[in-house]
């Protein structure tokens, strides 16, 4: 039988920054629920990326001092970028698009024209307000307060020549698509979208821009670029094959199941993206689905506001898997949750060390000591003592599953952490300790009971899987590498009935809250300094004015600490004119004046001499300066001794 095909998708990702646990928390959801399918037989594609025009990329390149295609270079695959991240995370993705492909860049050409040439992409002329950092264009009746209503940051007037697409013609369709189906959800969603955007009349879409050029080019009309939201939207179906012979797995993929996105880009996928794909006549995706925020103290993370969590920092820190888990255990996924370190690590010792942790050491432990390692044959449950915990394990999977689809992976987790909490107290109630004073006379009693906790055990183990796949490795192999399919997840009874376990390490130490608490805090106050700040550079100059600069290589005879000043260092130095020149600078916190004795170092020497502390200055000496961990740093320039005094610097 053909295996039901899967499609799921991440947002791309703006590589304008590196990412944090927000953006950590949607691909961990994406990558448990491709898991999840995959498990369950699905042929699955998992796709995810990164979204790499516009002008806040430009600028932020600008602002690095090296080219847009660098700039993205650098934060998707340097080190500690996007691909680190995910591998770092055990993402499973299939595939892994980048907006600045070349089968990308050429398929968005086509798009363009294809709708152009339909009529639904028209020129006109725009005249509005953008939002940079969301690159997105609002009318004058859509801003709140005078300010994005995404952002609520301030907006530009903008006006230029631009195409439009007609997405007024698209607005009942899409009204309809809303209302009248599961198209997107939570359906709290659909409100929002109807109330705000739909009805209060839907306008033509501004989908060029001329003001910058780090995008794709209209190929029809030199200078204009299209806009970055449909570059990025179209991803999904270029990253198949749409219109390019990179990929082809179209036919087998589209439509995509279902969209996994962020709240404030439900607006794009749920309006703009289907009205597009209506005017290409081409089949919608079967859902978008809009999950909340990961704030922090109340508000979104950003890195502009320097609040973000690091996930390196945390998966270093805990393990992967548990920041995987306590992501999809803790926060609904359809509304917003607030992210603490105290939460995190609250939420390993509990449910992590304290009751999985501790309900496979303990029956794994007991198994080796009382019959070691290896269970003998005994006859099947005690209907009366075991009836309650087996019929709870029996039907685990159902329960899971109907949340796993309906992506609510919280109760879905806590439908298998009540079985694990069952079983721990099964232990209490049948005090296998008590049993193991007597094998003789208990022994058939005890192998049933350690049999119970072993076979729910591993059930929770294939279901846990897709949440904590590594961890789950591990687990099973303390099970005698047991049975792990999906159907033997619903099939009490499908451990064997001797089966050997292994005691092996301890898969969720305890943590101490206290201790982990303040280190955290510690590296993360670190963090949140950039290592080395860098200065944005200058505005360019033409070569005659900076060939009016006298740089010359000077030899320090002398250098003394200036009487009452804390900063300066008095010089007297050869610049090969014959005459000693006296430069002030205030740099004796970084040298103490016998050092620099002898030294060749650097001089501007046509600057205006500068009286200082009643001395004459006669030039400046030059350093490099930086900021490290918010302090600065200084080195005076030196040169090779073997450099004669006087040399000009070029
Ligand atoms: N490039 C667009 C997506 C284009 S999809 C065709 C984009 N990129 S983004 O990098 O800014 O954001 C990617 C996703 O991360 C969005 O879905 C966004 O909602 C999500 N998150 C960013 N910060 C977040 C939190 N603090 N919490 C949860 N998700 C958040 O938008």
């Amino acid at each position: 039988m053909e295996k039901q095909k899967f499609y799921i998708t991440t947002p791309i990702y703006y590589p304008s920054d590196k990412l944090h646990i927000g953006h950590t928390y949607c691909t961990v959801a994406t990558d448990a629920m491709a898991r999840y399918k995959r498990l369950t037989g699905c042929d699955v594609m998992f796709l995810t990326g990164t979204d790499e025009h516009g002008q806040k990329i430009q600028d932020k390149a600008k602002e690095a001092g090296v080219t847009p295609q660098q700039f993205v270079d650098g934060i998707v695959d340097g080190p500690r970028g996007v691909r680190d991240l995910w591998q770092l995370m055990n993402i499973s993705n299939d595939r892994f698009i980048r907006t600045t492909d070349g089968y990308h860049v050429s398929a968005i050409q086509k798009i363009f024209k294809a709708m152009y040439d339909k009529g639904d992409i028209y020129k006109g002329k725009y005249v509005g307000k953008y939002c940079k950092p969301c690159e997105s264009f609002w009318t004058e009746s859509q801003l709140k307060d005078g300010k994005c209503p995404d952002c609520g940051r301030e907006v530009q007037d903008a006006q230029e020549e631009a195409y439009f697409f007609r997405l007024s013609k698209y607005a009942q369709r899409v009204q309809d698509l809303l209302e009248n189906t599961d198209f997107l959800e939570p359906r709290s969603r659909v409100h929002e979208m109807v109330n705000n955007f739909i009805k209060p009349g839907l306008e033509d879409l501004c989908v060029s821009r001329t003001s910058f050029s780090w995008g794709v080019p209209v190929d029809f009309d030199e200078g204009h670029v299209v806009y970055v939201w449909i570059d990025a939207l179209f991803n999904y179906m270029t990253a198949l094959g749409y219109q390019n012979e990179a990929h082809d797995d179209l036919e087998r993929y589209w439509p995509a199941d279902v969209h996994f996105v962020g709240k404030e880009i439900v607006r794009f996928h749920s309006i703009i993206w289907p009205a597009m794909l209506m005017s290409l006549d081409l089949p919608l995706p079967k859902k978008v689905y809009g999950h909340g925020w990961l704030l922090l103290d109340g508000g979104k993370m950003s890195k502009s506001k320097g609040n973000v969590v690091d996930p390196y920092l945390l998966a270093e820190k805990f393990g992967v898997d548990a920041l995987r888990f306590f992501l999809l255990r803790t926060f609904p996924f359809g509304s917003d949750g607030n992210f603490s370190n105290e939460l995190l690590i609250q939420t390993i010792n509990v449910d992590l060390a304290n009751d999985l942790g501790n309900l496979l050491s303990r029956t794994t432990a007991m198994a080796v000591k009382y019959f070691g390692g290896t269970l003998p044959e005994a006859k099947l449950a005690d209907e009366a003592q075991d009836g309650e915990l087996i019929a709870l394990a029996s039907g685990l999977r159902g329960r899971y599953e109907a949340q796993m689809e309906k992506f609510q992976f919280q109760n879905a987790l806590a439908e298998v952490f009540k079985l694990i909490q069952r079983a721990n107290k099964y232990i209490d109630e049948t005090a296998p300790w008590v049993l193991g004073k007597d094998i003789a006379a208990n022994g058939a009693r005890l192998s049933q009971v350690l049999y119970n906790l072993l076979e729910t055990t591993r059930i929770c183990g294939v279901l846990l899987t897709p949440f904590m796949p590594e961890s789950m490795e591990k687990l099973f192999a303390q099970l005698g590498s047991c049975c792990q399919s999906w159907e033997s997840a619903a099939a009490w009874g499908s451990l064997s009935q001797t089966v050997t376990v292994t005691k092996g390490e301890n898969l969720f130490p305890r943590i101490d809250l206290d201790k982990a608490l303040a280190e955290l805090e510690e590296l993360q106050a670190d963090a949140a300094q950039p290592a080395v700040e860098r200065e944005p550079f200058m505005e360019d100059v033409d070569f005659e004015t900076f060939s009016k600069s006298d740089f010359r290589v000077v030899k320090v005879k002398d250098c003394q600490p200036v009487k009452k000043s804390k900063k300066l260092l008095r010089f007297t130095l050869d610049d090969g004119s014959g005459t000693d020149r006296q430069i002030l600078s205030g740099i004796s916190m970084y040298y103490q004046p016998e050092e620099l004795l002898g030294k060749t170092l650097v001089a501007i020497v046509n600057l205006p001499p500068r009286k200082m502390m009643g001395l004459e200055s006669c030039g400046m000496l030059l350093s490099a300066v930086h900021q490290e961990r918010g302090e600065e740093r200084l080195n005076l320039l030196m040169l090779d001794d073997s450099i004669p005094a006087g040399a000009k610097l070029y």
